[in-house]
């Protein structure tokens, strides 16, 4: 009974002519700061590449291409991720640098997300420096398979189908796609948002319309393609379904003050912290996560240690196709 009366509020809604008005503001607000973020990612990107060498350190990179990202007047969605080899997603660099070094035959990848007003862009690269013969298309193999599955994107398609693409593409290089992982919906202040774009033929199942934005995320790995959460996490999310908890530490307060003002539901690095609270921000986060108040995203690894590459990039569904934000 009540969502019969909610469509009717939402026709009634619809119906009014200055409430369109607005519908039709917010619409430009939605198309300018995707096309902006789109920019500043495809900027940042180009940026970083060149950068990602043998012997640096991935806290430079990712602190690089954070500074970027808000020099050009973007803020980061996410953390910057820097996951190498049989590390999938997820690593960032911790609060206190744990001196990783990119080293001769990893194989890199940096997923980065920018976002004007809440309206997020979400774009990944690899970077190969191993000879490996089994390694030698992996790269080419999500690239390929992104651009497939891109072209299949309009209104009226269903992800299932292009998750069968996907799948017999990574495949077809003898490659496994990521069960657990794969392109995602983004909405405002949501990363992940309702709909899932998969890269395997048995998941998915959801209808694209136009005005969607999809993070079209391509991974392939050498392994059996399952990850699983590892004990390290320097990534975390306020959970939007907790309401108010007791909290003891006066410093969990203050950092739960900070994460509500400052990001939102968007998942944030215990690294950014650091830079406002000094002391507390371990048992902080720790009291927070146990009051259910935030999530943790823990770094995630190739359920056999397995190499695993990945490509991703962000597209706004049109009448027709898509216009591709990153
Ligand atoms: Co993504």
């Amino acid at each position: 009974m009540n969502e019969t009366r909610e469509k009717k509020d939402m026709s009634e809604k619809r119906n009014n002519s200055e409430n369109s008005e607005e519908d039709e503001e917010e619409k430009q607000l939605k198309l300018e700061s995707l096309r902006k973020a789109g920019e500043i990612a495809q900027e940042v990107k180009k940026f970083i590449k060149p950068e990602i060498k043998i012997g640096v350190k991935a806290l430079d990179i990712v602190s690089a291409t954070e500074k970027k990202i808000s020099e050009l007047g973007g803020v980061c969605a996410f953390p910057v991720n820097l996951s190498i080899n049989n590390i999938a997603a997820h690593y960032t660099s911790p609060f206190r640098d744990d001196g990783l070094t990119i080293k001769d035959n990893d194989l890199v990848k940096i997923d980065l997300g920018v976002h004007i007003e809440g309206y997020i862009v979400d774009t990944a690269f690899s970077v190969n420096f191993n000879k490996e013969e089994n390694l030698e298309n992996i790269i080419t193999a999500t690239d390929t398979a992104l651009q497939a599955a891109k072209m299949m994107v309009k209104p009226g398609t269903n992800t299932k189908n292009i998750g069968k693409k996907i799948e017999g593409i990574v495949k077809g290089f003898n490659y496994i796609p990521i069960k657990e992982l794969g392109g995602h919906q983004i909405e405002r202040w949501r990363v992940h948002g309702t709909k899932s774009l998969p890269e395997l033929g048995s998941q998915g199942g959801d209808e694209i319309e136009v005005g969607d934005v999809f993070a079209i995320e391509i991974f392939a790995s050498t392994g059996s393609g399952s990850v699983h959460d590892t004990n390290s996490c320097h990534i975390y999310a306020l959970n939007p379904y907790t309401g108010r908890v007791p909290l003891r530490r006066k410093s969990s307060k203050q950092i739960l003050g900070f994460i509500n003002k400052n990001y939102k539901t968007l998942p944030f690095a215990e690294r950014w912290l650091g830079k406002e609270f000094q002391m507390g921000v371990a048992f902080g986060l720790q009291e927070l996560v146990q009051q259910g108040k935030i999530r943790r995203h823990y770094v995630l690894s190739e359920e056999k240690e397995a190499y695993v590459a990945q490509s991703e990039e962000t597209i706004l569904v049109t009448e027709d196709g898509y216009e591709q934000l990153t």
